[in-house]
């Protein structure tokens, strides 16, 4: 196994997924709306989420990227895919982690700019320490502190995504490993 210290042990994140997705159900009584993760961090968690939620409804994905490879957002918030139709249509954002907020505040511009209605927003982890914009997080799994985080979907440069726990990256515990 690898050597990164643990913030939230893998059932742990189960509980929390299947409790959010109850209050996700329970916001959206009347029929599902269209949900979009934004990938790649997020198809992890939008995928347990959809387990639970038990909706059969397809998982439209868009990609915001501001961090190139490193750990350090660019603050340059790049997005790319259209999600369509959906004018009139309420919205699911699914997200791994809101750091800065920079890109979810750019997906509810853009999104609404396609003619979106009520965007709501379920992410896994915040750090509300880090936020540079106000951004309104409707469902939130877990508040954590100012830690890089891996796994359950989050990388460093594309690594570590696959860990079934959050862990904590170090960047010297990796050159020990
Ligand atoms: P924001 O725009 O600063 O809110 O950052 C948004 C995106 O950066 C998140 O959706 C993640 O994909 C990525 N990110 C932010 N913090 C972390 C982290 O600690 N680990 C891995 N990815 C992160
Ligand atoms: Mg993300």
């Amino acid at each position: 196994m690898d050597d990164f210290r643990t913030l939230i042990a893998t059932d742990t994140i189960e509980r929390r997924i299947r409790e959010l997705a109850r209050d996700v159900a329970a916001a959206y009584p009347d029929q599902p709306p269209c949900v979009i993760a934004v990938i790649e961090g997020a198809r992890v968690f939008a995928r347990h989420l959809m387990r639970h939620l038990g909706w059969s409804t397809t998982v439209h994905e868009i990609r915001a990227s501001s961090y190139g490879a490193g750990t350090i957002s660019s603050g340059d918030v790049q997005v790319s895919g259209t999600v369509a139709p959906m004018r009139g249509q309420r919205v699911l954002l699914v997200e791994d982690i809101v750091d800065t907020g920079l890109s979810i505040a750019r997906l509810f511009h853009e999104l609404g700019d396609q003619g979106a209605s009520d965007i709501e927003v379920v992410t896994l982890l915040s750090k509300p320490s880090r936020r540079e914009v106000e951004v309104d997080l409707r469902f939130v799994g877990f508040e954590i502190p100012n830690e890089f985080v891996i796994g359950f979907g989050m990388d460093v440069a594309g690594r570590y995504r696959e860990l079934d726990r959050v862990a904590i990256f170090d960047a010297a515990r990796e050159a020990r490993a």
